[in-house]
């Protein structure tokens, strides 16, 4: 199972790095918004640190914008992956970017219906929100399953990217159901490190350490 951080600060990025829990990066506006950064620059700087994939998202609705967005953000690095919203006119620019070797990250997914559409259109990633179904009363991780199925079912090369993961037991269960990536924020990585009885099991470790002759 493959980690992404969910974040555009390059600080966040660097300390997750350092500890092997990067395998990509996706931002979407609202994270680039936190930077204060002009995007290219944030985009080029996460490329630099990271060389798993990169998700870069489009602001255009319509398909020709977003088509201009995707081919100047492709052309940036070769790890980036443009990231299009769960959309009619992003579906066609979807298959667009498939035909042209573009790879795409399909945003915004709340059904199982929209994962096979991005699927069929050639989506390399598919991000399903687990976090926002959560919060509207609706289980975010039944979600997971139910894509992960239907992917298996057809054998699509889709990956089923967990998105909007909020704390430790989305990545569980993730994992779990065989979800192909986690993206998390860096708290959450930290989150999965931690255990109560590793802190007590290293206290005591300590103090008894203290007792050994020196
Ligand atoms: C996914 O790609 C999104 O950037 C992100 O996971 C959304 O998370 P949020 O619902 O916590 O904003």
């Amino acid at each position: 199972m493959k980690f992404f951080i969910d974040t555009a600060d390059i600080k966040e990025i660097r300390e997750a790095a350092a500890m092997g829990l990067v395998d990509g990066v996706t931002t979407n506006p609202s994270l680039v918004a936190k930077t204060g950064r002009k995007f290219k620059d944030v985009l080029v700087e996460i490329c630099d640190v990271v060389k798993g994939p990169v998700s870069a998202e489009v602001i255009a609705t319509t398909y020709d914008d977003m088509m201009r967005e995707a081919r100047d953000y492709a052309a940036l690095r070769n790890n980036i992956v443009v990231k299009i919203p769960m959309l009619p006119e992003g579906m066609k620019a979807v298959r667009t970017c498939a035909a042209e070797g573009i790879k795409t990250n399909v945003t915004l997914c709340f059904s199982a219906t929209q994962a096979l559409l991005a699927a069929k259109a050639g989506a390399a990633y598919i991000s399903p929100f687990v976090g926002r179904l959560d919060d509207v009363s609706t289980d975010g991780m039944q979600l997971i399953g139910e894509i992960v199925q239907i992917y298996d079912n057809y054998a699509f090369d889709t990956e089923v990217l967990v998105a909007s993961v909020r704390h430790p037991m989305h990545v569980h269960q993730a994992a779990m159901l065989g979800a192909h990536v986690a993206t998390c924020p860096l708290s959450v990585l930290i989150q999965l490190c931690k255990h109560p009885l590793t802190d007590v099991g290293l206290t005591k470790f300590l103090a008894d350490w203290q007792k050994v002759p020196k």
